[in-house]
């Protein structure tokens, strides 16, 4: 049986142009994926938009289209961003797609027919831009506590989710399952919530019509987030539980943003509790990014646009800067001044250097060629204990989906390999015939090491380790069995590099 791995992004709503927040999610998804199927996993990784609800409805008649208009039109956006950053995608789920509208109805008549839906009426304070209801006392200045925006009140017969009563249940997973909710600090926000006490969640609107009608009552349509929510199993084909949602459902891990953190560990879970259906095991929340240290909006005209950094910087380095920058769980701020340091420091000065200089000393003493290794010595065999515990350190740390500390532990190799020759100075034993063995040592030992080196970075930067392991005359993919020592072959050519990230020197141009 092969090994499976499950990982989602949230559904994008289409009422947006993509930015840097969004594509963080998909980024670490993407990275996340790449680097299970090296290690042989079978992938899915889903991302998507989400094309329902009032937002929707009110932005399209705003822009003179139909909701559908403008959703075919920024959906095309989001997907030839996703081929810039080089997301390798397994499927693009859309809400207003057959398939998902399908397995939403046999969800919500399946929870119906349980008893666990029922009609009643509502009354109570809603927040549109954030889809969400709140009780007066949840209010600030009658303004919703999320996002500070002015709140309407409500008063509508609704389907209600018995959400209450998988209070006992889903508390007592949580405790149970102390990977469920991740980070730990977001973990705790969660079990203080559901303690407080579980109300029974509306689940229809009669207010507008974009959506998927309740199945037998189409003057309600099912609230955008139960619509929306269900996309992570209808896009593997459920209800049929033969195919990808027999092989990859649970989910493996979730990956959101904190904001969203609510509808993902508490209503979601309690309406496949609901359903009969196995909990995901892991939701992780990220951190959120702000810009120049203000917050982004279009109001303050300072969102990023993940279009505009590849363009000047490269897609690897914006990649590279993202992930690396801030510990994945924290918040984080972007600056043109932190991204230009990350590509000079690390990627020109560290990683650069070391390919430009290993690989044009192999080819100035061996003419390109990987020579046999003799016996490795002490400061040999340090540095290569050093690049197999690099090899452990990742996986455990992308386990964790901490992909700074992965990447910082790649650097530290990577500094290693610098100081590595300094201290053994081919340059001195290049000089002295006797000790071609041992210059024939060191080059290997660095050069093996940088092969390594760049498998575990095409999950991250794809491209540039596809380049490094060009120079270092690997033919082939990345792969598991590859991560060992010993892999590069003698009389392997190597070819002498160009710089992989050039120095941005002018200031004046950021
Ligand atoms: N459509 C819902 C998700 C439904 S999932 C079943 C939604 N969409 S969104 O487009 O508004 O946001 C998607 C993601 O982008 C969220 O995870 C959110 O946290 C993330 N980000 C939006 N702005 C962000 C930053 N400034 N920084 C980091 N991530 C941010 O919510």
């Amino acid at each position: 049986m092969s090994r499976t791995f499950y990982i989602t992004t949230p559904i994008y709503y289409v009422n947006d142009v993509p930015h840097i927040g969004h594509a963080y999610t998909t980024l670490a998804a993407d990275v996340m994926s790449r680097y299970k199927k090296l290690k042989g996993y079978e992938v899915f990784f889903l991302t998507g938009s989400d094309e329902h609800g009032q937002k929707v409805e009110k932005a399209a008649l705003a822009a003179g289209e139909t909701p559908l208009e403008l959703a075919d039109r920024v959906v095309k956006r989001f997907q030839a961003l996703w081929d810039k950053l080089g997301i390798s995608y397994t499927d693009f789920i859309r809400t207003t797609q057959e398939r998902h509208k399908k397995g939403v109805s046999h969800l919500f008549e399946k929870v119906l027919a349980k008893g666990d839906i029922y009609l009643g009426e509502y009354e109570d304070w809603y927040c549109t831009p954030c889809e969400t209801f709140w009780t007066e006392t949840q209010l600030i200045d009658y303004k919703c506590p999320d996002c500070n925006r002015p709140t309407e009140k409500l008063k509508e017969e609704s389907y209600f989710f018995r959400m209450s009563k998988y209070q006992e249940q889903l508390l007592a997973h949580i405790e149970a399952n102390p990977d469920f909710i991740q980070p730990k600090s977001r973990r705790n926000e969660i079990l203080s919530f559901v303690k407080e006490g579980l109300r029974d969640l509306s689940v229809s609107r009669t207010s507008f019509t974009w959506g998927i009608p309740v199945p037998g009552n189409d003057k309600h349509i099912i609230y955008v987030w139960f619509d929306a929510l269900t996309n992570y199993i209808t896009a593997l084909g459920y209800p049929d539980d033969g195919g990808n949602f027999g092989k990859f459902w649970p989910v493996d891990v979730h990956l959101i943003g904190k904001d969203i953190l609510r509808f993902h560990t508490v209503y979601w879970p309690t309406f496949l509790l609901a359903a009969g259906l196995p909990l995901p095991n892991k939701v992780f929340a990220h951190g959120w990014w702000t810009v120049e240290g203000q917050k982004m909006s279009k109001s303050l005209q300072n969102v990023v646009e993940p279009n505009m950094l590849i363009d000047k910087y490269g897609v690897d380095a914006v990649r590279y800067f993202l992930l690396r920058e801030v510990p994945f769980g924290l918040d984080g701020d972007f600056s043109h001044a932190a991204l230009v340091h990350r590509i000079n420091s690390d990627l020109a000065n560290d990683l650069g250097n070391l390919l430009s200089r290993s690989t044009a000393m192999v080819n100035k003493y061996f003419g390109g060629t990987v020579q046999a290794p003799g016996a490795l010595a002490e400061i040999d065999l340090a540095y290569k204990a050093k690049t197999e515990a690099m090899v452990e350190q990742v996986d455990v740390n992308l386990d964790e989906l901490a992909f700074s500390r992965a990447l910082q532990s790649i650097w530290e190799v990577i500094s290693a390999g610098n100081k590595y020759i300094d201290e053994t100075a081919p340059w001195t034993l290049a000089k002295d015939p006797s000790q071609q063995e041992r210059l024939a040592t060191v080059m290997y030992c660095v050069l093996e090491s940088q092969r390594i080196i760049y498998f575990l970075l095409s999950p991250f930067m794809p491209k540039t380790a596809a380049k490094g392991l060009y120079y270092l005359g690997w033919q082939g993919t990345p792969d598991e069995a590859g991560l060992g020592w010993g892999g590069l072959e003698t009389g392997t050519g190597i070819v002498k590099a160009e710089p992989l990230f050039p120095r941005i020197e002018d200031k004046t141009d950021l």
